[in-house]
């Protein structure tokens, strides 16, 4: 994947996808993470001065080319080669973590967001940009439906129909404001897309269960 990613995404990133990522990478502010972060598409877009910026990319090949993109920008962000299964630093190591078209692979969404919670300062933010299931488009979602396992297997075990905007909330986030947008120059399979900055939120512990 790591040897067509930009190729492939080269048309969505000049029609729009880039001006998104670079309003979602504007604000952030303070220590950041960013995990899958692929081939660095994320990295001309942070703002200069931030007290620390990691990069984190689980796939060697993935991650060749983002310290090559790395040296291109001029980043002095540190690379990281952890999986969201098991992120290495301790609880509320972060102000801001980012995620970008990375929900979709993960094996386990709702696990991934408990590490990227435990990682964030209590009322932390999680900046996502995730293409999901086409819930408005049923035509398109059945077509997802379809292709999904042979897509699977060609994109890295990306899935097609997944509702991460519902998981994101399930893990204990506020995604009010989030944008539901379709991604122009882009396959209809993954056009429907959210993106937003979801804050942590207290979770309330569950009421005890009534006295008899
Ligand atoms: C579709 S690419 C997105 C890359 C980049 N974030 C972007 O916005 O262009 C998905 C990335 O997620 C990474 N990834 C897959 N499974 C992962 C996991 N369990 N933990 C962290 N990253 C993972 C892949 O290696 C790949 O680089």
């Amino acid at each position: 994947m790591a040897t067509f990613y930009d190729a492939f995404m080269g048309s969505m990133e000049r029609a729009g996808v880039g001006a998104w990522r670079q309003g979602l990478l504007a604000g952030v502010r303070g220590r950041v993470l960013e995990v899958g972060a692929g081939t660095g598409a994320n990295l001309p877009y942070y703002p200069a001065g931030l007290e620390r910026l990691v990069v984190a990319e689980p796939d060697a090949n993935m991650r060749a080319k983002l310290a090559k993109r790395l040296a291109a920008v001029g980043s002095a962000a540190e690379v990281s080669d952890a999986s969201l299964e098991k992120l290495p630093w301790p609880d509320a190591s972060f102000d801001v973590v980012v995620g970008t078209l990375v929900l979709c692979t993960v094996p386990d969404p709702a696990a991934a967001l408990a590490e990227i919670r435990r990682v964030l300062v209590p009322g932390g933010g999680f900046v996502y940009l995730e293409h999901v299931a086409a819930d408005h488009h049923p035509g398109r979602l059945a077509w997802q439906r379809r292709i999904e396992p042979v897509w699977g297997v060609i994109a890295g075990g990306c899935k097609l129909t997944r509702r991460t905007s519902e998981t994101i909330r399930a893990a204990g986030f506020d995604v009010a404001g989030e944008t539901r947008e379709s991604a122009r120059k882009s396959l209809p399979l993954v056009r429907t897309m959210v993106r937003g900055t979801a804050r942590s939120i207290d979770v309330p512990a569950p009421s005890p269960s009534p006295s008899r």
